[in-house]
């Protein structure tokens, strides 16, 4: 969604903000804007700003000559409030020109506080909610840039990161964050700021996230942290251990194909130095949730959105198979509207690779109000998500910046397996059973090389099935969350709908759809509802609908099979998904799609 950068130093501001901004660009974005300070000679001082509707490259062609200056502040917007267009785009200023202000987050108390502004003869040149704080801030007769932010802030409900410039104060910019992200980043005489730290690195590593209620003034050798009531908080510095490169396609045309290929190193990642072989469990460094908390847990109840939510179902199956504790998963945008009972004795578990998503995080907040435990399974470090949960097991799959989940999907499913084998040797899992699990885990890098290696021959099935009218998955228990990811893949990047059902509730009414131009993608893994699985594709040939089989072996009745190999079955959906990433992959690149953007979407969605 929207991405903030600013910058303050000693450096020409503008490459280095349009670089920051095109590095938020896999959030996604519909227009974006720049504001700096004039070049700070006096000439040309001031603030000047450029909006363009479309891609950072367009706001690029829009800069002014001279563009120049040390201290600004860009933003990609993802429209929320008011159509995409130049108007709409930030950054927003008052009728002055002397405040420019871009924002992340929703003001919801926007129209009544608009409605005042202009009964008080404030021209809005925009239909954002953003605007209002630029007036706001205009308006305020306090006398540092500080105190006219916070008193703008107190009028303000809903959530906001923002960034501040003020053409009398050219020495600062002033942020504040409540509810969206925002990161300082420190430099030799030089600060950023961003609402992502994958704008930063490529410039500095030690960085300080702000908390919600957090402020922070930023100078070219200075930097201080407040709460919005003005007293002084001691926030230390972090490192960050993505590299930059890590966020470059490294030789791949798409991050979607770099993110598919690199899943067996990030599966190694996550398993690295946590498997303990003498008991045959894992240690979860993070968990914060000793043996005997373990032992009286009597459900858990897993929370995310997306494809955190299907690797959250995945979870729960292993949870119940592994440790035998009551688990299912809910998406957290339910859960949050639906006056849920709250159980002490559950153990709730958020899952999420951004740690930001708004309705996973309102989510926690609201259980964690009343009073239950909270584990995150989160992939970004230190984001809110992994901030306020009591503890939780980091997903380790690096930076995922293809809009769609792949690595992180498959990463949170091995984490959950590492969770529910912990959990289980706590209670009632064997020794032996442990040990087969953690051969399973071992297993898994070179086994998802093998499924990538096969990636040649997912491309040709991809041709045959691109022509679809709609698409058809199904899966039985293990195979279900596999069908239902797959399925929100391929229609995320094709555009191609599909639906995903259980198999067994094909009889139950979506076999009135399958005919030729619907295909069935089958997930059949070798289990004991192999037989009632083939049942099934009976079903859908009868009505002449063509079969792609994931399975482990041949199936006789499939158009395809893509073979994946054997594992222990308790990790099968882990590897079964992977086949299908390529299949939506490959369709998409058939229809010509933009793969890496896909339309509508935005990576971390921060609103509700
Ligand atoms: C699908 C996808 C989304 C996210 C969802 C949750 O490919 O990426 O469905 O999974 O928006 O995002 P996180 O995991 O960041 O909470």
């Amino acid at each position: 969604m929207c991405g903030i950068v600013g910058y303050i130093g000693r450096r020409d501001v503008a490459p280095l903000l349009l670089e920051g901004l095109q590095r938020l660009e896999y959030r996604g974005y519909d227009s974006a804007g720049i504001a700096i300070h004039g070049d700070g000679t006096g000439r040309n001082g001031g603030l000047r700003t450029a909006r363009a509707t479309g891609r950072v490259r367009e706001l690029e062609a829009r800069l002014p000559k001279r563009f120049t200056g040390t201290a600004g502040i860009a933003h990609t917007r993802w429209a929320t409030h008011g159509a995409p267009c130049d108007e709409n785009a930030h950054p927003h200023q008052d009728a002055d020109g002397k405040i420019a202000l871009v924002h992340n987050g929703i003001i919801d108390n926007a129209a009544e506080l608009r409605a005042r502004l202009e009964s008080e003869g404030v021209v809005f040149t925009s239909e954002t909610d953003t605007e209002t704080l630029a007036h706001l801030i205009a308006r305020s007769r306090a006398e540092t840039l500080e105190e006219k932010v916070r008193e703008a802030l107190r009028l303000v409900e809903g959530t906001y990161g923002i960034a501040v410039l003020h053409a009398d104060f050219p020495d600062r910019i002033v942020v504040a964050r409540n509810g969206s992200p925002v990161v300082l980043g420190l430099g030799e005489h030089e600060m950023f700021v961003a609402s992502d730290v994958a704008a930063l690195v490529s410039h500095t590593r030690q960085v300080i996230t702000l908390d919600d209620g957090e402020m922070a003034t930023i100078k070219a050798d200075d930097y201080r942290t407040y709460t919005t009531e003005g007293s002084r908080t001691a926030a230390a510095p972090e490192t960050v251990d993505w590299v930059a490169e890590s966020y470059d396609m490294a030789g791949h045309d798409t991050y979607m194909h770099k993110e598919i290929t690199e899943q067996a190193d990030a599966v190694d990642r996550v398993l690295r130095g946590r498997i303990d072989d003498r008991f045959a469990t894992v240690r979860l460094g993070g968990l914060n949730l000793d043996a005997r908390e373990a032992r009286s847990v009597r459900r858990v109840k897993i929370l995310g959105c997306g494809s955190a939510y299907h690797a959250g179902l995945i979870g729960a199956q292993l949870i119940e198979e592994l440790a035998r504790i009551p688990a299912d998963a809910e998406p957290a945008s339910e859960f949050r509207y639906r006056n849920a009972v709250v159980d002490p004795d559950t153990l709730y578990i958020a899952v999420s690779q951004s740690g930001e998503t708004y309705d996973t995080l309102a989510a926690v907040q609201e259980l964690k109000r009343k009073g239950a435990r909270v584990l995150g399974v989160v992939n970004v470090v230190g984001s809110a998500i992994a901030r306020e949960t009591d503890g939780g097991v980091y997903v380790h799959a690096g930076p995922e910046i293809c809009v769609v989940s792949t690595k992180c999907f498959t990463n949170t499913a091995v984490a959950f397996a590492l969770l529910a084998l912990h959990l289980g040797r706590i209670r009632d899992l064997s020794v032996a059973d442990g040990k087969r699990i953690i051969d399973g885990l071992r297993r898994l890098p070179a086994q998802i090389a093998e499924i990538v290696a096969q990636e040649a021959e997912i491309e040709k099935i991809a041709g045959e099935y691109a022509d679809a009218r709609s698409m058809m998955f199904v899966g039985r228990v293990r195979g279900y969350p596999v069908a239902l990811e797959a399925s929100l893949k391929l229609k995320e990047i094709s555009y191609i709908h599909a639906e995903a059902y259980p198999a067994s509730e094909l009889k139950h009414g979506p076999l009135a759809l399958i005919e030729p131009a619907v295909p069935t993608v089958a997930v059949l893994p070798d289990d004991e509802l192999l037989d009632k699985n083939r049942a099934t594709l009976e079903e859908v040939k009868a009505r002449h609908g063509r079969i792609l089989a994931v399975a482990h072996q041949e199936q006789e009745r499939a158009d395809h099979t893509v073979v994946v190999p054997r594992n222990e079955t308790e990790l099968d959906p882990i590897l079964m998904g992977i086949p299908l990433q390529l299949l939506a992959y490959h369709t998409a690149l058939a229809l010509g799609r933009d793969i890496d953007k896909p339309r509508n979407l935005a990576k971390s969605v921060t609103v509700e």
